[in-house]
């Protein structure tokens, strides 16, 4: 079976379609939303303005570039959740209506278990078990892949995502959102050394960001008070500084994950796994400890329909299809 499939996904601020055909993905068109820059977060109401806005030129723009006609395609692909509802719904309800009038089948796919699917897209793949990472705006856990739609959470954040800790800390320094890439641009060229964050202990393997979020948030009030252009002349040590906390806190949990699972095939998957820093750790770790590691290219960490595509091939694979009644899930268990 080699499937023609076209994905769409919509679950926050990018609209995205791709093109998979024999399990090979063509292409993957991304719209970014510049209008949340302004406010410092997504809008949920104008990301979904923005998602009809962009939905058919970018649909249109994959199936144009990958030389595929509409009459080609074997079954259509859509993000069902999690993500914002409004914004789901667009991509949910243009999919129905292209699989109803195509007559062809619908295949829903759920957006983390799609951000771990990436690794499939290109060389080198993960062999099963692996235990992979996933660390995005709105997510953040470990999870033990069985095998392509097997999936089980290990441990996980109880409060905000690592990619929110990153994107609030990146607000109080006045960065534009989301700030994620930016603290990685500035830590890049500062000392991690010159300022400590303390880790918050969680038990297990769970995580919680929001004690270094606000311990932050001190730490920059009262250095403000001692001299207010303290973030202009510091910005770059201030970024590696928290980035490095930021960074031990996940692989803490990552190597007590590996320890207790006896699984060496590690891999990261989300928008924060295309932070450097938590690359390069990542690579020394893996001399350390004998892993090997996979992080996925950078155009298919943040999101993108490449991924969703990809989980869409292996669901039609296994014959696992939607029916057209189906509505989006803000939440969603992988
Ligand atoms: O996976 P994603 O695109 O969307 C969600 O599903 O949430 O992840 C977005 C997150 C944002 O928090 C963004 O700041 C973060 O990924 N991010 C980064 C980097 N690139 C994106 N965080 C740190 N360093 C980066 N280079
Ligand atoms: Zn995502």
């Amino acid at each position: 079976m080699n499937p023609t499939i076209l994905a769409i996904e919509s679950s926050c601020d990018e609209t995205s379609a791709a093109i998979i055909k024999n399990g090979k993905v063509l292409n993957n068109i991304i719209a970014t939303q510049s209008v949340h820059e302004k406010y410092g977060g997504v809008v949920p109401e104008l990301a979904s303005r923005a998602h009809q806005q962009n939905v058919v030129p970018v649909i249109a723009e994959a199936l144009n570039t990958a030389g595929v006609k509409k009459t080609e395609l074997d079954a259509i692909a859509f993000t069902r959740g999690p993500g914002l509802l409004g914004a789901l719904l667009v991509g949910t309800s243009f999919a129905k209506s292209m699989a109803m009038s195509l007559d062809i089948p619908l295949i829903e796919v759920n957006h983390m278990q799609a951000h771990i699917l990436a690794h499939f897209i290109d060389d080198p793949k993960p062999s099963f078990p692996f235990l992979c990472l996933t660390v995005s705006g709105g997510h953040t856990q470990l999870v033990v892949v069985k095998d392509y739609l097997d999936m089980e959470v290990i441990g996980e954040t109880q409060d905000d995502a690592v990619g929110e800790a990153f994107d609030k800390s990146a607000k109080l320094l006045e960065l534009p959102y989301p700030g994620g890439p930016l603290i990685d641009k500035y830590a890049a060229e500062g000392n991690a050394d010159a300022y400590d964050f303390p880790d918050t202990e969680m038990p297990g393997l769970n995580y919680s960001f929001s004690g270094i979020k606000t311990a932050f948030m001190y730490f920059l009030r009262d250095q403000k008070k001692k001299n207010p252009d303290f973030v202009q002349e510091n910005m770059n040590d201030i970024c590696a500084s928290l980035q490095k906390a930021l960074i031990r806190m996940l692989m803490q949990k990552l190597k007590r994950a590996s320890n207790e699972t006896g699984i060496r095939e590690i891999a990261i998957a989300g928008g924060v796994s295309a932070n450097t820093g938590l690359r390069q750790e990542l690579d020394r770790l893996a001399g350390e400890k004998g892993w090997n590691v996979y992080v996925p290219d950078f155009q298919y960490c943040t999101d993108n329909a490449g991924m969703i595509a990809i989980a869409a091939h292996f669901k039609y694979l296994q014959g696992k299809f939607s029916k057209l009644d189906v509505s989006p899930m803000a939440r969603m268990k992988i």
